[in-house]
C-alpha cells in the first residue's frame, strides 16, 4: 500500500512504519512535526526508505504535500502524556482534535481510507471486568477528553460523509523508543543510573500491557480488515499493578528497591484500565508477546541503547523532570 503515516517519527508510529517496510513491502511517507517527543533517530535504520515531511497534522498544505499519491492514512501523531496534558491541555486540543479533523476533511476530499489510533483511555476506569466497543466514551484527563474527541469526530465522517474511518484503540504500550516520560522507560533508565524511582499514589494502578509491535500488528490488521464506521479494541495481554511494574524493573536492573518512593498522585488518576479484544481477535489479529518477556526484551534494549537515550535525558526533558519531579521527590 502506499501510506501517510502521521506521527510516523513517535514510539508506536516508528515501530509501526518500520513493521509495515520490512513485513508488508508498503511504500510510506512519514508526517510529523517533531514535537519534543518525535525524533528522526527513531527511524534511523529506516530513514532512507521512505519519504519524510517535517510539518504539523494541523496544517491542511502540509497534509496536502505529504498525501501526494497516497490510498491511505493512518493517524498516530498526538499530544500523548497525561501529566503534560494535566499541566498544558490546550496544545492537546490543537493537535489532537484540528489536527484529526484536518486529516479527516483531507481524506474525505480525496476518498482515502483511514485508519485513528486511539486509546483505551476513552473509556475512563473500570473496578471489573473489560470494556468493550460499545462501553460509553467517559474520559478523565484533558488528554483523553481530546482523544475522545477525536474519536468521535472519526465517527461522524463516517455517518455523514460515507469515509471508510475505523479506529484502533490500544492499552497501554511499552517497547524500544518509548520517551523517557512514560512509566516503564523512566523506571528502567532511573533504575539504570541509580535514581530515585517516583511512584504516584498508592502505586496499585493497575494499567493493560501491550508490545508496541503487537499494537502496531493490531493497527494493520484493522487498516487490512476493518469494517468502515466500527473501533476495535487492542489490548495488550497482561495486567499489572504500577508496584509491580516497578519491583519487576528493580530486579531486571539489578538497582536497590530502596530507590522507590511514592509521591504525590496524579489529579484524576484513572485507577484500572481493562480493553476486551474479542472483535479485533476475530479478525485474526492476536497479541505475540507476554508482558515478562516484552519487559526484559525492553530493559535489555534501553541498556544497549545509550546512543538513543542520552541527549533526551540531557535535554530539555531535565527541565520537564525537575518542574514535574522536583518538589515531589525529597532530597
Ligand atoms: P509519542 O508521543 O511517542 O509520539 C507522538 C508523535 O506525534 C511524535 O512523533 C510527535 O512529533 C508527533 N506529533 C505531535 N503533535 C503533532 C502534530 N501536531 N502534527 C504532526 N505530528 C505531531 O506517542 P506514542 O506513544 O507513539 O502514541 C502514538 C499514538 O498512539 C497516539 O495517538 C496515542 O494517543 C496512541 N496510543 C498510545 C498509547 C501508549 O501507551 N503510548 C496507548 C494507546 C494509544
Ligand atoms: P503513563 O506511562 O504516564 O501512562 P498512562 O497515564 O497513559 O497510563 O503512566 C502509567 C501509570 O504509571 C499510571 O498509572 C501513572 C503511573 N506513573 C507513576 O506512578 N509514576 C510516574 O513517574 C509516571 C510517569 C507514571
Amino acid at each position: 500500500m502506499r501510506l501517510l503515516v502521521c506521527g510516523g517519527a513517535g514510539f508506536i508510529g516508528s515501530t509501526f512504519v518500520r513493521l509495515r517496510l520490512r513485513e508488508h513491502g508498503d511504500q510510506v511517507t512519514v508526517l510529523d512535526k517533531l514535537t519534543y517527543a518525535g525524533r528522526r533517530e527513531n527511524l534511523h535504520d529506516v530513514l532512507s526508505e521512505l519519504r519524510f515531511i517535517e510539518g504539523a497534522i494541523e496544517d491542511p498544505d502540509a497534509v496536502a504535500d505529504a498525501l501526494a499519491g497516497c490510498e491511505a492514512i493512518v493517524n498516530f501523531a498526538a499530544e500523548t502524556h497525561v501529566d503534560r496534558s494535566i499541566a498544558e491541555p490546550v496544545t492537546f486540543t490543537i493537535t489532537n482534535m484540528q489536527g484529526t479533523h484536518t486529516l479527516l476533511e483531507a481524506a474525505r476530499d480525496r476518498g482515502l481510507r483511514y485508519v485513528q489510533v486511539s486509546t483505551d483511555e476513552v473509556y475512563g476506569s473500570i473496578a471489573q471486568g473489560s470494556f468493550t466497543e460499545s462501553s460509553p466514551l467517559q474520559p478523565s484527563s484533558p488528554y483523553s477528553a481530546t482523544k475522545s474527541g477525536a474519536d468521535l469526530l472519526v465517527s461522524s465522517y463516517f455517518h455523514t460523509y460515507g469515509l471508510e474511518a475505523m479506529i484502533c484503540r490500544g492499552s497501554n504500550n511499552y517497547g524500544p523508543y518509548q520517551h523517557p516520560e512514560k512509566l516503564i522507560p523512566l523506571m528502567i533508565l532511573n533504575a539504570l543510573a541509580g535514581d530515585r524511582l517516583p511512584v504516584y499514589g498508592d502505586g496499585l494502578n493497575v494499567r493493560n500491557w501491550l508490545f508496541a509491535e503487537d499494537f502496531g500488528g493490531g493497527v494493520g490488521h484493522v487498516l487490512a480488515h476493518g469494517v468502515p464506521g466500527e473501533a476495535y479494541n487492542c489490548g495488550g495481554p497482561d495486567e499489572c499493578d504500577n508496584l509491580a511494574v516497578v519491583r519487576r524493573i528493580v530486579e531486571l536492573t539489578g538497582a536497590e528497591e530502596s530507590l522507590i518512593e511514592y509521591v504525590p498522585d496524579r489529579p484524576g488518576h484513572d485507577r484500572r484500565y481493562s480493553l476486551s479484544s474479542e472483535k479485533l481477535r476475530a479478525l485474526g489479529w492476536e497479541p505475540r508477546t507476554r508482558f515478562d518477556q516484552g519487559l526484559a526484551r525492553t530493559v535489555e534494549w534501553y541498556r544497549k541503547n545509550a546512543w538513543w537515550w542520552e541527549p533526551v535525558r540531557s535535554g530539555a526533558y531535565r527541565e520537564y523532570y525537575e518542574r514535574h519531579y522536583g518538589r515531589a521527590l525529597k532530597g
